[in-house]
């Protein structure tokens, strides 16, 4: 599948059948995930893996919008090793987190992995109940899974606005 095709097929799972997510499957995902681009290649990202009952319970106990998923990615970065801008406000934290769930979003739908990208959480209370360590701050979470009988894309998910009203050229 050519790239397009695979960003044009990938979309939000809001229904997860119970199936669960192959160990074969999530690695090729962790590892789509590890071979992302980072600022000075610092790779500060931190992902944990969340599939027992217990965190996933804690993950609805921080979002309605897990929908069903077996598999949970917190995608989170190690504040202590980021690279910080010129200027002094920025840092590469949160942009590299970014770079490194959006290789995991896409090839988890190269597989024929369902997923839907979460920011609907308070990331300081996920960072408390999911016990991360005070130098991490928590970017986003990853449902995977695969959806249940007859869900689909939204109907949102064709809404693209024309490249003309996005790009300036
Ligand atoms: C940064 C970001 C945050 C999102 N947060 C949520 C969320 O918390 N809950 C949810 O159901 N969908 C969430 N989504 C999914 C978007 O609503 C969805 O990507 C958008 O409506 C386009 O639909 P599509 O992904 O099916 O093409 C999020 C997507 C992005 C990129």
């Amino acid at each position: 599948m050519d790239f397009l095709a695979l960003a044009e097929k990938r979309y939000s799972c809001k229904s997860f059948s119970s199936r669960p997510l192959e160990k074969e499957q999530l690695d090729l995902i962790l590892q789509a995930g590890r071979l992302a681009p980072t600022a000075k290649n610092l790779q500060e990202q931190r992902i944990y893996v969340l599939q027992d009952p217990d965190s996933l319970a804690k993950i609805d106990a921080l979002t309605p919008c897990r929908y069903g998923a077996p598999t949970v990615l917190v995608v989170a970065w190690d504040n202590n090793n980021v690279y910080t801008y010129p200027g002094g406000k920025r840092t590469s934290g949160a942009e590299d987190a970014t770079i490194v769930a959006t290789h995991m979003l896409l090839a988890a739908a190269s597989l024929g992995v369902d997923s839907c990208w979460l920011n609907r959480f308070d990331p300081e209370e996920a960072k408390k109940v999911l016990g991360l360590p005070e130098n991490e701050e928590v970017l986003m979470l990853l449902d995977l899974g695969y959806a249940a009988d007859g869900a689909g894309p939204l109907p949102n998910h064709s809404n693209r606005k024309p490249l003309e009203e996005t790009v300036v050229r």
